[in-house]
This record gives C-alpha cells, sequence and structure tokens, in this order.
C-alpha cells in the first residue's frame, strides 16, 4: 500500500462517496436489498482503512439522503436499523484506531435511540485525529443551505457580513476542506443533492462497480485519475 501511495503523484485530502447500487448488487444474487445494504456497510470499514494507509483525512460517505424517506417504510427502518446496529458494533474499534465521527446532515424525523447512538459516537471520537469520518446521513444539499440561511436570519447576521467563508460556517461541514474528489458508485451520472455548495471545484469520478464491490484496487484507480487531473479552479493553469 505504502508503494501503492508512493506512485499517485497527488492525494485528495477529502474524499466523499455516494455508495450507490447496494439495491442492483442484491438483486443480481437475486437476495433482497436488506442484503445489498448489509454488504454495503460491511464494505464501510475497509474502504475506510485504505484512506488512512493514503493519508486521506477526510471520507465522508453518503449513507442517507433526505430523498431516501421516499422509499418504502419496510426498507427505510431497515436502514435505519443497519446503521444503528454498526454503530454499536463499531464504535469501539474506530474509536481504538482513532477515527474522528462527524455527522453532516439532519436529526429531524430519526428515532431517539438513533440520534442517541449518534450523539454518543461524536461525543467519544471528537478529539481523535487519525482520520474523520464524516458520515452524510439524512442529508440533503438543498435542506443543508436552508439551515444555514435561516440560522444566519436567527443570528442577525447585517446581509454585507454574509460572503463564502461566513456561509461555509454554517454548513453542516463546517471545519472540512471542501471535498477534492467525489467518486460514485454504481454507473449514475449525478450528484443527487450531495454536497451542492462544497462540491463547486471536487472532481468527480465514476465507476460502474456496485458500492459492496467497490474495494482496494478501485479506490486506487481513482486516486490514480485524480491525480491526472488539472485542476484550474477558473484559473489558467495550476501553479
Ligand atoms: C445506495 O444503494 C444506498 C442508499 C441509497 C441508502 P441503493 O439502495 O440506492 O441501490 P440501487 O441504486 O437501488 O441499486
Ligand atoms: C444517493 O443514491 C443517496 C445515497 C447513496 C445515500 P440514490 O440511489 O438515493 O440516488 P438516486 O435516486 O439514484 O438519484
Ligand atoms: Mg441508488
Amino acid at each position: 500500500m505504502a508503494d501503492e501511495a508512493s506512485t499517485l503523484a497527488r492525494i485528495p485530502r477529502h474524499v466523499a462517496i455516494i455508495m450507490d447500487g447496494n439495491g442492483r448488487w442484491a438483486r443480481a444474487r437475486g437476495l433482497p436489498r436488506a442484503a445489498g445494504h448489509k454488504a454495503g456497510t460491511q464494505n464501510i470499514r475497509p474502504v475506510l482503512e485504505a484512506c488512512v494507509e493514503y493519508g486521506i483525512e477526510v471520507l465522508t460517505i453518503y449513507a442517507f439522503s433526505t430523498e431516501n424517506w421516499g422509499r418504502p417504510n419496510q426498507e427505510v427502518r431497515g436502514l435505519m436499523r443497519l446503521l444503528e446496529q454498526t454503530i454499536t458494533e463499531q464504535l469501539p474499534e474506530l474509536h481504538a484506531k482513532g477515527v474522528q465521527i462527524r455527522h453532516s446532515g439532519s436529526l429531524e424525523r430519526v428515532s431517539r435511540s438513533l440520534k442517541n447512538k449518534i450523539q454518543e459516537a461524536l461525543e467519544l471520537t471528537k478529539a481523535n485525529q487519525r482520520i474523520i469520518l464524516n458520515v452524510a446521513f439524512n442529508y440533503g444539499g438543498r435542506a443543508e443551505i436552508l439551515q444555514a440561511v435561516r440560522r444566519i436570519i436567527a443570528d442577525g447576521i447585517p446581509a454585507e457580513e454574509v460572503d463564502e467563508e461566513l456561509f461555509t460556517r454554517y454548513l453542516y461541514t463546517a471545519g472540512l476542506p471542501d471535498p477534492d474528489l467525489i467518486i460514485r458508485t454504481a454507473g449514475e451520472m449525478r450528484l443527487s443533492n450531495f454536497l451542492i455548495w462544497q462540491s463547486a471545484y471536487a472532481e468527480y469520478y465514476s465507476t460502474p462497480t456496485y458500492w459492496p464491490d467497490f474495494d482496494r484496487a478501485e479506490l486506487y484507480r481513482a486516486l490514480q485519475a485524480y491525480a491526472a487531473r488539472e485542476r484550474r479552479f477558473g484559473r489558467l493553469e495550476n501553479r
């Protein structure tokens, strides 16, 4: 892995992944969608570990969107249960490994017990330094921007003080660098309301591989593609 990392000219500080294709992964195997979500959840840890080895500072994962409430009740309930179980099972080890867990999203509509679990995870790991695992859960980019606007108004901030820097401090991702690389699995070519403010200059990478099958080799290919991009930020060359 160290060798692989040294072959990459540039490593992104912040990688964000739209973990898509759990349902299709399951269907291809004749399994219920829930089995796909389970396999997808189990895939988070190895990818996180690979990110640590590459020296990535922040990994954001899109776990549940504000639009995903529109899925059948049974699936939504299953996803909520899975998240709660996963935190319970994995929190001690994530903490021992120095992972700082953050949440980007709203806690509205979330059950009290899951809310408590999330808060426990954030509180326990807040001083950890190895890598930040930012979980975009009950996250929507438009909802995030709206809550920022509302809080800015509620705080009585005068219009002339509202600039990009201030606005960024009101987002769920306050304090995190913008994503450098956004990876979407399962082939779709859209953001689905993910980090729409923060991704203004992110590099975008899509792979047909379903999320449960996205492994270290896939991550390496995404990082290679990223290293080969020329980021100009509107200027003429990247100097
Ligand atoms: C992504 O997989 C997980 C969530 C959105 C929670 P999907 O459930 O969207 O899988 P597909 O897109 O139906 O294959
Ligand atoms: C995006 O995937 C949300 C997550 C991965 C959590 P979706 O499967 O919900 O997105 P659409 O419906 O294909 O846009
Ligand atoms: Mg999907």
